[in-house]
């Protein structure tokens, strides 16, 4: 159950992230009818906004879908592949199967190119699978694989994709924002964001950016495959102000908000420079508790860091004991759990609460040593 009346809790999850006072605050901005005109204003300016902070201005166009993350990728997926035609999914992580998972369920053919977690998507091998399978019209490519905290090569894979007739679908749900290469250097023609990571705004409202000469053009060649994730659909209603459902109203005006304050805080070299260097407080202080990070440097984002357990303690213990104390840290995914846990530096936070979070996770395991030294470990059961 919430507490209350307890402080809040600082999330060091990879999203939901902590929001600002002002973004909270744009929740209370009143009851509308979306079919009204003042919230056609509200979208407009949001799908201005996104393009203009994210500097894709000249080269797309916005379309917000009432949703987590995934339905944004999945409407760029269902609206990138031409009937009859592939996709060459890229995958070295859970969102990268995630994606995979998606192309079979809906019964597009895939060919993939896969990798070890720890490794980054070689680019030569998507040209040699573009090569050897020319049906593939869309490459689906995670920009930040959030479940291991690296960063895909994707200035590399776009320009590969650029110079074929395929389009390429970014996810880019946990990079927007604040992950390198600035997006207009990654030439994709799909973009998918969301609300409630880097952008620091509130769950319920994604988007897809689309290009104006490829992607445009994929949005009319392919036709609808369901109802709620028309991308086409949306993009004709959102031009003139409309929606085709009823839309996250709130998380709208949170997301205005956010990409305001976003923009008064110096906008995207900003909010890397801001990250980068909440990510170096962050890993210099669990170097100096001697836990392995398993992400070699060139490959590490700005806002993820995944850790190795140390000896002895069970990710659930660890995340107790944090959350005692004021922080939620996020668990490893799938078959990395029992080994690593996440930290996320994203959303409203600032570097001192970093430092703090690291003085209580020196305190936390030395406590766990101090009891193991007395006592033995816990449990054979919470040895990895
Ligand atoms: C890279 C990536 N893709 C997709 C998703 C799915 O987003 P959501 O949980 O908002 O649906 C996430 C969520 O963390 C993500 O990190």
């Amino acid at each position: 159950m919430i507490d209350h009346a307890r402080p809040a809790l600082v999330l060091l999850n990879p999203g939901p992230a902590n929001t600002s006072e002002r973004v909270r605050g744009a929740l209370t901005r009143g009851d509308l009818c979306h079919r009204e005109s003042e919230f056609g204003d509200l979208l407009g300016v949001i799908r201005a906004g996104l393009v203009e902070t994210l500097h894709l201005a000249d080269s797309h166009e916005a379309v917000v879908i009432s949703g987590s993350g995934t339905a944004a990728v999945e409407m760029s997926l269902l609206s990138a592949v031409r009937p009859g035609r592939s996709v060459l999914v890229l995958d070295n992580g859970v969102y990268g199967a995630r994606i995979r998972r998606m192309c079979e369920l809906h019964g597009l053919p895939v060919h993939v190119v896969e990798a070890d977690w720890r490794q980054p998507i070689d680019p030569a091998r998507v040209a040699d699978a573009l090569a050897a399978h020319p049906d593939v019209d869309a490459v689906a490519a995670v920009m930040h694989e959030t479940s291991s905290g690296l960063v895909n090569p994707v200035r590399e894979i776009g320009g590969i994709v650029a110079a074929t007739d395929a389009v390429l679908v970014v996810d880019a749900i946990s990079a927007t924002g604040h992950e390198e290469p600035d997006l207009p250097e990654i030439r994709a023609d799909f973009v998918c964001g969301t609300a409630n990571k880097g952008l620091h705004g509130l769950p319920g409202a994604s988007f897809s950016l689309v290009s104006r000469d490829k992607g445009l053009a994929r949005l009319r060649d392919v036709p609808a495959r369901g109802v709620y994730l028309d991308m086409s659909g949306h993009l004709a209603a959102q031009r003139v102000g409309d929606v085709l459902h009823t839309p996250a109203i709130p998380a709208y005006y949170a997301l205005d908000e956010a990409i305001r304050e976003f923009r008064e805080q110096g906008g995207y070299p900003a909010r890397v420079a801001d990250y980068r260097a909440r990510a170096a407080v962050l890993r210099a202080g669990l170097d100096r508790l001697g836990l392995e990070l398993p992400i070699a440097p060139p490959h590490r984002s700005n806002s993820v860091t995944t850790a190795r357990l140390p000896e002895g303690v069970s990710y659930q213990r660890l995340h107790d004991a944090l959350k005692e104390r004021g922080f939620v840290v996020y668990a490893a995914q799938g078959a990395l759990s029992s080994e690593f846990f996440r930290v996320s530096n994203m959303g409203h936070l600032s570097l001192e609460t970093l430092e703090r979070f690291v003085s209580e996770l020196a305190d936390v395991l030395s406590a766990t040593h101090t009891r193991q030294v007395r006592t033995g470990p816990s449990s054979p059961g919470e040895r990895s």
